[in-house]
């Protein structure tokens, strides 16, 4: 009978610390407002509708996985379980007319404080991606 509660507890256990560690569904809840907001200025080198070569922005592209997490000029932008060392989100936090504020001011939308909070939480969470790898909408090669 104690062996059985104590196997029942560790089962609860392992489930609270999975949902937890799931945090925010990315592609459902996150991806959205970073498409929206981010993609325009970092996707993949390509060449636009009139033949001229799209470099990504400080060398950051996140239109996939790979690219996202390995992040830009400066190295990671996003550090699982750390979003105060995650310039991703830091950056869109930082005051509008601020040099080095996402997105440049009148370039984008900008996140709401609500996208904020919840692409936080999804750092926090450890940057689940789930079955997310790339969008081919916007991953040009
Ligand atoms: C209109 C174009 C544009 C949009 C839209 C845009 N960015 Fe940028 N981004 C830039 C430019 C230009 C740079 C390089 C200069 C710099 O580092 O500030 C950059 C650089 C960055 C970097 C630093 C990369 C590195 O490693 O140096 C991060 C992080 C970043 N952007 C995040 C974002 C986020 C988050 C969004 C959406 C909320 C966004 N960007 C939307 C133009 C854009």
């Amino acid at each position: 009978m104690r062996i059985k509660t104590s196997l029942l507890a560790l089962a609860g256990l392992g489930v609270a610390s999975a949902a937890n560690a799931e945090g925010p569904d990315f592609e459902k809840e996150i991806w959205p407002f970073v498409k929206n907001s981010c993609v325009e200025c970092h996707t993949p080198e390509h060449k636009d509708e009139r033949g001229r070569t799209r470099r990504p922005k400080g060398d950051l592209v996140i239109t996939n996985k790979e690219a996202f997490m390995k992040g830009g000029e400066g190295g990671a932008v996003i550090v699982p379980g750390k979003p105060e060392d995650s310039p991703f989100l830091s950056r869109t936090k930082l005051p509008l007319d601020h040099d080095d504020h996402m997105p440049p001011e009148g370039k984008a939308d900008q996140w709401t404080d609500a996208q904020k909070a919840l692409f936080e939480a999804w750092v926090k969470a450890g940057a689940n991606f789930g079955a997310w790898t790339s969008d081919p909408s916007v991953d040009k090669k």
